[in-house]
């Protein structure tokens, strides 16, 4: 394919693995994953053949929201190791051609950073502004609603100056006033420290929160996920994105992905429009949404969420970002379950082709693909059953919250077993030893037990039919193929409940992506205007049923089949 030198990124033609390090690799036996244990895998995650690496935090923090509550962001965290160790591993990533992408959490620190710890000790502190404060004597603040609060709450009574602070999220999280430039200046600068140890680029937490409404308006909001859309893409927040991108990024060879929640399809170019010089990607939160009740990120849908349903969230993303900008493509991440458990079939008789038909999915559509740890070997959910194996604030703080409203307890663990976001915490299970070979220890988090069944990569290095080793070849296709990175995409069944069948195009190849999202056989018709001469297999995770007339195709059930059309 032939791509104007000026449209190619690194970035774009690059897939991301990401490292959620508590969890990952434990090097000395405390039962918690650290970076030593990174820099045993690094081999490992080169043999994937994917090129670059998000880390989730790894700063120093009191861990209320493991990791994501900083206190301070030049250094790294006890748990994980020194910043000798960092160093080391940014080396052993170097030397391996793998980049490095840190994730930067500005919305909110730590309530232990030293900015809040003396902003809190007098109304007329130099840091008093680095935080939303309302001083008492105006009465109440007006109702926000707080994620991880056991009241739900947002806004928590500090007694030393009698005021309140904000947090959108927990208590000990409190939320940074990006209207002052000297506190912006400081995330510059820190941003600067990370790059001239040579990072890559950062994904960037809920970053359209960090601009508010400051005059408070009293929000006519009843229910906890109306407040949202009042906290993304305050007034201020391209101004913010665009300053950060001038003083900062633009001045590395770098690259940002934003998580996007409250960015809605119409804004996403205001973002990522790259004459706009704010953020490169981010992750929008539609497919997300789409097995929870609406407008719920934590609570299930009742039905089922349809293929078509699916199709129409690619779909419509991909018509966004095809005038401008670039998008993020991503099943699973540390905040939701696993990808084969929620988008597959994870039952011992479909979860194979059900894991791979994912990765060929993700690795054939347009966007820069994202894997969660674990993914490419085909983890599952945990499906904790009882509240004692949860160790996420999420979690308990809810439950409390129901706890102390005399609310369904057992309704609530239920649907945790397949929202929650420990599923994508469990230790990766790395062989058939105890505790999967992730620790010599006990693990932080109860581990799965079907490490012993397979789902683990020793066993998978040595089976060439295993999910582990198909990912290495639809990732070495993607990576020799740049019509499955930058071609046109036109999805041909946008109504068919079973098969997901789409052209990917350049000006020099056409390739027919088929996939049957189901438990039984398939049968797809190829529309009249796919029209050609040759067709040949590139890959499929299971044997091919029939496509002797190659205009009928028949399926097993969750294969998933590459063809190159030839005119
Ligand atoms: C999004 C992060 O991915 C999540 O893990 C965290 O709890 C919240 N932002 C708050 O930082």
């Amino acid at each position: 394919m032939h791509i104007k030198d000026t449209e190619r990124r690194w970035w774009k033609e690059g897939i991301v693995y990401q490292i959620y390090p508590r969890s990952f690799k434990d090097a000395n036996g405390d039962g918690i994953g650290d970076l030593q244990g990174i820099i045993s895998k690094l081999d490992y995650i080169a043999s994937l053949g994917v090129d670059i690496i998000w880390l989730n935090p790894v700063y120093d923090s009191p861990n209320d929201d493991n990791g994501y509550d900083i206190r301070d962001y030049r250094k790294i965290m006890d748990d994980f190791g020194t910043m000798e160790d960092f160093d080391r591993l940014l080396a052993g990533m170097k030397s391996r051609n793998l980049r490095l992408i840190m994730d930067l959490v500005v919305n909110h620190c730590s309530d232990e950073h030293q900015w809040f710890q003396e902003s809190k000790k007098s109304r007329s502190n130099p840091y008093r502004d680095y935080f939303h404060w309302w001083p008492a004597e105006k009465g109440l603040p007006p109702k926000r609603w707080s994620y991880f609060d056991v009241a739900e709450n947002a806004w928590a009574y500090d007694k030393t100056t009698d005021a309140y602070y904000l947090h959108y999220f927990a208590v000990k999280q409190p939320d940074l006033k990006w209207e002052n430039p000297n506190l912006r200046r400081e995330i510059y600068d820190m941003m600067h420290f990370w790059f001239q140890k040579g990072v890559d680029g950062f994904r960037m937490d809920v970053i359209p929160f960090i601009s508010k409404d400051t005059s408070y308006p009293e929000i006519d909001a009843q229910e906890p996920h109306e407040y949202i859309a009042y906290y993304a893409n305050g007034p201020q927040v391209h101004t913010y994105l665009h300053e950060l991108n001038r003083e900062v990024v633009s001045q590395y060879d770098a690259f940002t992905v934003g998580e996007g929640p409250g960015i809605s399809i119409d804004q996403a170019l205001d973002f990522v429009d790259q004459k706009r010089q704010e953020i490169d990607m981010f992750f929008h939160f539609d497919l997300m949404s789409l097995d929870r009740k609406p407008g719920e990120v934590f609570t299930m849908r009742e039905d089922a969420w349809t293929l078509p349903e699916f199709k129409k969230i690619f779909s419509d993303w991909d018509t966004a970002f095809a005038k401008a900008g670039w998008g993020s493509l991503f099943l699973a991440n540390h905040d939701f379950p696993r990808a084969v458990s929620r988008w597959g079939n994870d039952s011992p008789e479909h979860w194979r082709n059900s894991a791979t038909l994912l990765h060929t999915f993700l690795l054939t559509m347009r966007g820069t693909p994202y894997f969660y740890q674990g993914d490419e070997i085909g983890m599952t959910n945990a499906y904790f059953d009882h509240i004692d194996d949860y160790r996420d604030i999420n979690t308990i703080n809810r439950y409390q919250l129901l706890q102390n409203s005399n609310g369904d307890l057992e309704r609530f663990i239920e649907n945790e077993k397949y929202a929650a976001r420990e599923n994508a915490r469990t230790p990766m299970q790395w062989d058939s030893s105890p505790h999967a070979g992730f620790t010599s220890g006990t693990p932080w988090i109860k581990v799965i037990q079907n490490y012993k069944e397979g789902i683990n990569v020793a066993a998978q290095e040595k089976d060439k039919h295993s999910v582990l080793e198909y990912f290495k070849e639809v990732v070495a296709l993607r990576k020799s193929n740049l019509t499955l990175v930058y071609g046109a995409y036109e999805c041909l069944n946008p109504d068919d409940e079973q098969v997901y069948a789409y052209l990917r195009t350049s000006t020099t190849e056409r390739i027919l992506i088929l996939l049957n999202f189901s438990d039984t056989v398939a049968h797809y018709v190829l529309p009249a205007h796919v029209s050609y001469n040759r067709i040949k297999k590139l890959i499929s995770n299971d044997k091919i049923l029939d496509d002797t007339t190659y205009k009928e195709f028949r399926l097993y059930p969750w294969q998933a089949i590459v063809y190159e059309l030839e005119k």
